[in-house]
Formats: structure tokens, sequence, C-alpha cells
């Protein structure tokens, strides 16, 4: 297969995007396009404010778009109603976020079972995928601990855990390693392009962080709304 017949995992073309404050309308994306290929590793970088979280969110339907088309993993987010967004987000997609946002409550165990659980999977296949990627991100040992029990870099490696254990075709990350110090932050690098390596998901990294940036096939930065190659 040459590359123009690969479908890709991501397809914008020509999207916008306005929000609108009070009685000023902002315009934030204008005319962008973007394509990612399965099994590439894409940066989007740029100044704070220019849209990069706001276009992290469209591609995964937590935020609607003006104008333009979108699809993603083959679904076109275009039209799609509140319940299958819902479905969207459950079935094809994963986020890693900077706040790794682990539910309190629950064992690390527990939040990686989640996603599984809300696709409706047998709950012990659920708990054995859940073990054996919770093993893979060195965690095997903290399946019981709380968030509270964990430090940043094992919270961070929660989150990745939490990510990759329904084997998406696409991860969405914004700032995964913005809470982190250096050494943690170059572990979970090295931890995520593992098990990239391994399982060949797309995914999409959001940046400022130029040596995270590094390890991508692709560099990419938001400049007046637009998607722009980085010139290495
Ligand atoms: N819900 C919202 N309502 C109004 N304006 C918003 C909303 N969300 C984001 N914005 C504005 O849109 C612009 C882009 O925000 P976005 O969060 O995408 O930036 P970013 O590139 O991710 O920045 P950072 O690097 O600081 O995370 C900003 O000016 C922001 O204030
Ligand atoms: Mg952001």
């Amino acid at each position: 297969m040459t590359n123009s017949e690969i479908k890709p995992t991501v397809s914008v073309r020509q999207l916008e995007k306005y929000y609108q404050v009070v009685d000023k309308r902002y315009h934030i994306i204008s005319g962008l396009d973007f394509e990612v290929l399965p099994g590439e590793i894409v940066s989007v970088e740029g100044a704070s404010g220019v849209g990069k979280s706001t276009l992290l969110n469209i591609l995964g339907a937590m935020d609607s778009f003006d104008d333009g088309e979108v699809e993603v993993c083959g679904v076109s987010l275009k039209n799609l109603n509140e319940k299958q967004r819902e479905s969207f987000r459950a079935e094809k997609i994963s986020f890693i976020f900077q706040q790794h946002l682990l539910l309190p409550d629950f064992t690390a165990l527990e939040n990686v079972m989640m996603p599984l659980l809300i696709a409706r999977m047998n709950p012990s296949l659920a708990k054995s995928q859940a073990i054996e990627i919770l093993k893979k991100v060195g965690l095997g040992e903290r399946t019981e601990s709380f968030p509270s029990q964990l430090s940043g870099g094992e919270s961070a490696r929660v989150g990745v855990a939490r990510a990759l254990v329904g084997r998406r075709q696409l991860i969405l990350a914004d700032e995964p390693t913005g809470n982190l110090d250096r050494d943690n932050s170059r572990h979970l690098m090295d931890l995520i392009k593992e098990l990239q390596n391994e399982f060949k998901f797309s995914l999409i990294l959001v940046t400022h962080d130029l040596e995270l940036a590094s390890m991508a096939h692709k560099r990419n930065r938001i400049v007046s709304g637009k998607l722009s190659p980085v010139s290495l």
C-alpha cells in the first residue's frame, strides 16, 4: 500500500472555531488542515492560548466546531448528538491529561479498569487487562493504592495505563509531562515511546516541551489559527 492509500486516523479540513465571551467573538482556529496517519506520533506546539487544547478537545469530541470537516477513526464529528459523542469517546479514543485526573476514591487498578467497564467489558477480563498494563508501566505492586498514596510520576503512569488499556487507535495527550520534574518527565516519555512502539497507536502530543516534542515523527505548531510544520 502506498502512503496515499492509507486511511488517515485523523483528517481535518478547513476547521473553524470561535469562542463567544459576552458580546465579543474570538476566532481561535481559522482554516486549519491536519492529517495523522495510523501509527504516527505528531506534535502540536505553539504559545499559550493559541488553541492547542481547543484543537485536541475538538478531535476528542469534547468540544464543538463552527465549520470544516473533522474525521477521526472513521467517524465524521460534524453532526453528532450528545449520545453519539459519548459512544465515540468510549470506543475510539483516549486522553492523557496533564493533571492525570484520576478518580480519588478508586484504586489505581479501578481507575485503569474504568474505561473498559464503561465500554461494557466483562469485569474479570477488564481486571486482568488492567493488571497487565499496570505491570507494563511498572506499577504491578501498586494496584491497590489510591491516587493520594501515589507520587506525581506514579499517578502520571496510571494515567498512561488508563489511556492505553482499551487499545485505542488514537491517543490524545495534552501536556502529559507538564506537572513532572525532568527525570519523571523523561521516564514517562520513554514509557509512552516504548508502548507506542508495541501497540502502534497514533498519538497527538500537545506540548510546550521541546524535549517531549522531539519524540514526534512529525512536528507542527499552531500559528494564527493554522497548523504549520516545525522546520528542524
Ligand atoms: N470555553 C471557552 N470559552 C471562551 N474562550 C475560551 C474557552 N476555552 C478556551 N478559550 C480561549 O481560546 C484560546 C485558546 O485556548 P486553548 O486552551 O486552546 O489554548 P492552548 O494553546 O491550549 O494554551 P495553553 O498552552 O496555555 O494550554 C484562549 O485564548 C482561551 O482563552
Ligand atoms: Mg492547553
